[in-house]
Formats: C-alpha cells, structure tokens, sequence
C-alpha cells in the first residue's frame, strides 16, 4: 500500500534534497511545502519592491493568488498565476522575508488545504515544518529531520555558492538561527517534533546513509 510520509525539521537540515530521493527510489510524489510559502514570499517583493509591507498586504495578496504545482521528470515545478518560479522562490530576498508570510494564519490555511488534498491519495512524501504535527497528523510514518547549526549552515553555503549566489558564512548560520527561531516561537502551526516523530540527526550522515535510514523507516 502506497503510504504517507510526514517530514519536518529546520531549515538547510536536507529535508528537500532527501525528500526527493527517497521519493524517486519509492515511486512515490515529493510535495515541497516550503516552495508554496516562497511563492507568496515572492509575489510580495513583485508588488512591494521596495516599499514598505504589513501583514494584511500579505494577506490580500495570497488570497488573490493561485499556487499551482506540477511535475516533470519526477521534479516539482510551481507556479504562482501561471508564472514558473520554481527557481526565482530560492533568492536570499524571498527567504529574508518567507518566515514573516509562513507566520500568517490565513496563508496557512489556504496552503494546507491544498497540501491535504495533494496527499489524499496517499504515495507521497511531504516536507517542511507543521507536516505531521497539522497537515497530516495521520501520516504513515513520521521522521523529524535535523542536523547541527554549523553542519546545516555549511550545506547552504555549499548550495547557495553552487548556484553562483555571494554568500558569507557567518552571516547564513545567523539568518537560519533566526528563520529556526521564527518558525519554532510562532503562534500559528510552529515547528515542533511531534512524540511520535522518529527524529533522524544527519550531522554525521552523508545522503546516501539518510536517505537509506528515510527508505528503512518508510518500509
Ligand atoms: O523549507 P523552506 O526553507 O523552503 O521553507 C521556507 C519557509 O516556509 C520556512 O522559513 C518556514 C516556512 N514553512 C512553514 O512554515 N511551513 C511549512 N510546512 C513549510 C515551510
């Protein structure tokens, strides 16, 4: 029976890149919901630019929004009215402001009602921090995903240079300190490892050893 998967945990801990692995190898459909909070995070800087915004602004604007996800060769695409911004959502400009969008009780809502209709037929492994705790508090199996600080903010570095982007590390660990601390001390559907959570700590683990310990746990 195709089974779902329930990942949460803080940022740069390797749940997309891991997600996504064990969900080729399973034949399952990865569901990225941090890229749906992007996506709202960067039709706010396409209306703002730079002009000053409050929560009710983000709040309009997800409501007059449509999120579309799609796939192609197994990758999840997304659109926001039709627009693919699968890449632009992964600029340090979206995510300076994304915890602020994801803390919004109405963008949430709307989010998670179409995170749950994605997942009703089950076959699919979702990420990102209120999965197993709110989306999908059914979930098959549930794994809470982490990593030291250092080892996380040395991933994103590595990443965030491949991609050509002008990083400082120091200055990447003290924003996913602060992104953690966000999305852990809000009100609304915090991060939180759920009892139940088989917590998996990558620290020592190169992805091939996680993603095995994920494909285990799922079977
Ligand atoms: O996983 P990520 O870095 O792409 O997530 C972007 C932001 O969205 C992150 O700061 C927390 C938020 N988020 C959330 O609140 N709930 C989710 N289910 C997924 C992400």
């Amino acid at each position: 029976m195709k089974k779902v998967i329930a990942i949460d945990g803080p940022a740069g801990a390797g749940k997309s890149t891991l997600a996504k692995r064990a969900a080729e190898k399973l034949g399952y459909v990865y569901i990225d919901t941090g890229a749906m909070y992007r996506s709202v995070a960067w039709k706010v800087l396409q209306e703002y630019r730079d002009s000053k915004f409050t929560d009710a602004d983000i709040a309009a604007i997800a409501d007059n929004l449509t999120v579309t996800l799609s796939y192609e060769n197994g990758s999840q695409r997304i659109a926001v009215d039709g627009t693919d911004v699968s890449e632009v959502i992964r600029t340090p400009e979206v995510t300076a402001i994304v915890s602020q969008v994801a803390a919004i009780s109405s963008v949430r809502r709307k989010m998670v009602v179409l995170q749950q209709k994605m997942a009703s037929n089950g076959g699919v492994i979702m990420d990102g921090r209120d999965i197993a705790s709110k989306v999908l508090p059914n979930a098959d199996v549930k794994i809470f995903l982490t990593a030291s600080i250092e080892e996380r903010a040395n991933r994103r570095y590595k990443e965030m240079k491949e991609k050509g982007f002008e990083v400082d590390l120091a200055k990447l660990r003290d924003e996913i300190a602060a992104r953690d601390k966000a999305d852990s001390e809000r009100e609304e559907s915090p991060l939180v490892r759920v009892p139940e959570a088989i917590l998996l700590d990558t620290t020592n683990m190169n992805l091939d050893e996680a993603e095995a310990a994920i494909i285990r746990l799922a079977e």
